[in-house]
C-alpha cells in the first residue's frame, strides 16, 4: 500500500507495518482523513495510540504528514478499496464530514465501503461517524433523515449504532479537524454525530457496553 510523508511518497507492506504497530495497542484509522489533522492531533496527545489516516486524494497530506509523529501514518486508498493490510487492525475508527463517493457510499450502504470497514476492525472496534448537514443536503438528505440513512446502513452493515446526536456549534470547535472548524465559524453549523461499535462475537450481549471504554471524546 501507497503511505505519504511531506512530499515523499512510499510503499509499506504487512511487516513493516506490524514493525511500526508493535508497541502500539490501541489503533485508529480516519477514514477520509483530508488533511490529516484529526490523526496528527491523536498521535500528539496520545503517544500509546497509532493513529493511521486514509484518503484518496494526496494533495492535502502533504503538510500535516510532514509535522507528524512517529505514531501517525498516512496512507493513499479509496475507502472503498480499504488495502488489506490494514485488515483487523483498528481498534477505533472515524468517519469526520465526509462527502463525495464517501459520504454516498455509506448513505447507499454501498458494500464495498460497509465491508472493508468490518475488515478493518477488530472485534468491539468502536466507530464515530460525524455527518455535516450542508453535505448531507447536496446528497439530496435532510439532516435527521441523512442521520438515520446512515445509522440503517451501518446496521446492516453489522454494526451496532445509537441514534445520531447533533453536535453543537461548541462539539465542533473543541474537535480537532479541520471541517469541523469550517463548520463551526461558517454560515450553516448543523451537524450530527453516530457512535457505533462492531460487535464481539466473543462476548454475550450483556457484556458489551455501547460505547467503547475510552471514547475518541477524550481526543477532542
Ligand atoms: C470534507 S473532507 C473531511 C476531511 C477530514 N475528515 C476533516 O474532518 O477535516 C472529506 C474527505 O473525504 C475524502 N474522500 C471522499 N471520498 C473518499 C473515498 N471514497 N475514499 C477515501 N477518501 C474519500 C476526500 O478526499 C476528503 O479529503
Amino acid at each position: 500500500m501507497e503511505g505519504i510523508r511531506g512530499n515523499h511518497s512510499f510503499t509499506i507492506d504487512a511487516a513493516a507495518l506490524a514493525e511500526r504497530l508493535a508497541a502500539h495497542q490501541d489503533i485508529l484509522i480516519d477514514i477520509g482523513t483530508g488533511d490529516g489533522r484529526y490523526v496528527r492531533h491523536v498521535a500528539r496527545t496520545c503517544p500509546p495510540c497509532f493513529a493511521i489516516g486514509v484518503d484518496a486524494c494526496r494533495e492535502n497530506l502533504r503538510d500535516v504528514s510532514r509535522t507528524s509523529p512517529d505514531n501517525a501514518l498516512y496512507l493513499i486508498a479509496s475507502a472503498q478499496a480499504l488495502p488489506r493490510e490494514l485488515y483487523g487492525l483498528a481498534t477505533r475508527f472515524t468517519i469526520n464530514f465526509p462527502w463525495g463517493s464517501l459520504m454516498s457510499g455509506l448513505l447507499d450502504g454501498d458494500p464495498a465501503l460497509l465491508d472493508g470497514l468490518g475488515a478493518i476492525a477488530r472485534p468491539g472496534a468502536a466507530l464515530d461517524v460525524r455527518l455535516n448537514g450542508v453535505a448531507l443536503e447536496a446528497a439530496g438528505w435532510s439532516l435527521e433523515r441523512g442521520g438515520e440513512q446512515a445509522r440503517r446502513m451501518l446496521r446492516d452493515g453489522g454494526f451496532v449504532v445509537a441514534p445520531p446526536q447533533p453536535l453543537s456549534a461548541q462539539a465542533l470547535r473543541a474537535c480537532p479537524t479541520t471541517w469541523a472548524k469550517r463548520l463551526a465559524f461558517g454560515r450553516d453549523p448543523r451537524a450530527l454525530y453516530l457512535r457505533a461499535r462492531r460487535p464481539d462475537a466473543r462476548r454475550s450481549r450483556s457484556d458489551q457496553p455501547l460505547v467503547a471504554a475510552r471514547s475518541f471524546a477524550e481526543f477532542t
